[in-house]
């Protein structure tokens, strides 16, 4: 696998190397990163990961500091996958000048996550679409766990006519369910053990629509209160329409139920699409 930190050099490696396809993460790899390294595989004749904590999209009380670097172990699980080129930018590579043209995401930036996470998806477009101009890849995969980012970069891609495909990768899952996440690394045990109640509680509201209720506003509180109950605190439990992330007119288009809670001081999201 070959690494490169320079744009430059980036782009010389990439050159004649047929269809490129596209991995974008921020590092601290799990099954869950490597499972879109293999998907990426069947999409293209080149698989491009990049590694790069993207300081402008975490709020100033978030945890970029902390954010877990494990760059060696990254790239040897890369290697592994069979990745062929890394890009692995330091902050100078990548914003070597105050980033002051932004991507400015629209209304969708300001709900769900976006809602406690202030300019949060200002930042993902932003990196994500000078990624793209850096790797021009022809296709890009993310996860479905980031259930609103997904959303916010196919608009982007759609709307800014990038000859891009945009493929998202199903949720990989611990066995108790916990979806993979490299925060779930700052839980205790005890946090750990507690951390599936939040997808035990997402199936609860599915099978609950599944089962012919219609009381999407009942169903989100419950869930709310069951959480509140078991020592988390919430952000959202929500219900939405999967086409555009807004309220259920009814509950016959397809859905997802999306949710964002604290234990202790992690943050979890997940989500399940009905
Ligand atoms: O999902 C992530 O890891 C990040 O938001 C992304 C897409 C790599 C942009 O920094």
């Amino acid at each position: 696998m070959q690494i490169h930190s320079s744009i430059a050099d980036l782009r010389a490696a990439l050159k004649g190397r047929g269809r490129v396809v596209f991995v974008p993460t921020m590092g601290n790899l799990h099954a869950g990163h490597i499972s879109l390294m293999t998907q990426a595989r069947a999409h293209g004749d080149t698989v491009v990961a990049s590694i790069f904590v993207n300081r402008i999209q975490f709020g100033p009380n978030e945890d970029f500091d902390k954010y877990p670097r494990t760059f060696q172990a990254d790239c040897d699980k890369l290697a592994a996958a069979g990745v062929d080129v890394l890009f692995a930018p330091t902050e100078a590579d990548l914003y070597p000048e105050p980033q002051e043209y932004l991507v400015e995401p629209p209304a969708i930036q300001n709900i769900l996550d976006g809602e406690f996470r202030p300019g949060h998806f200002r930042g993902v477009a932003t990196v994500v679409l000078k990624l793209f101009n850096i790797v021009q890849p022809q296709a890009a995969l993310f996860g479905k766990k980031d259930y609103q980012q997904l959303m916010v970069i196919r608009n982007m891609t759609r709307q800014l006519a990038l000859p891009i495909d945009i493929i998202g990768g199903e949720t990989v899952r611990a066995e108790d369910g916990l979806a993979l996440s490299s925060r779930n690394g700052y839980l205790t045990t005890e946090q750990r053990a507690e951390a599936p109640r939040l997808y035990r509680e997402l199936n609860r509201i599915r099978d609950a629509l599944r089962n012919g209720e219609t009381d999407i506003a009942k169903l989100e509180k419950g869930t709310l209160d069951a959480l509140t109950a078991a020592g988390w605190q919430s952000d959202y439990v929500a219900v939405r329409q999967q086409s555009d992330l807004s309220m259920p007119k009814g509950v016959d288009a397809p859905m997802v139920v999306l949710a964002a809670s604290r234990l202790g001081t992690t943050r979890l999201i997940d989500n399940i699409e009905i």
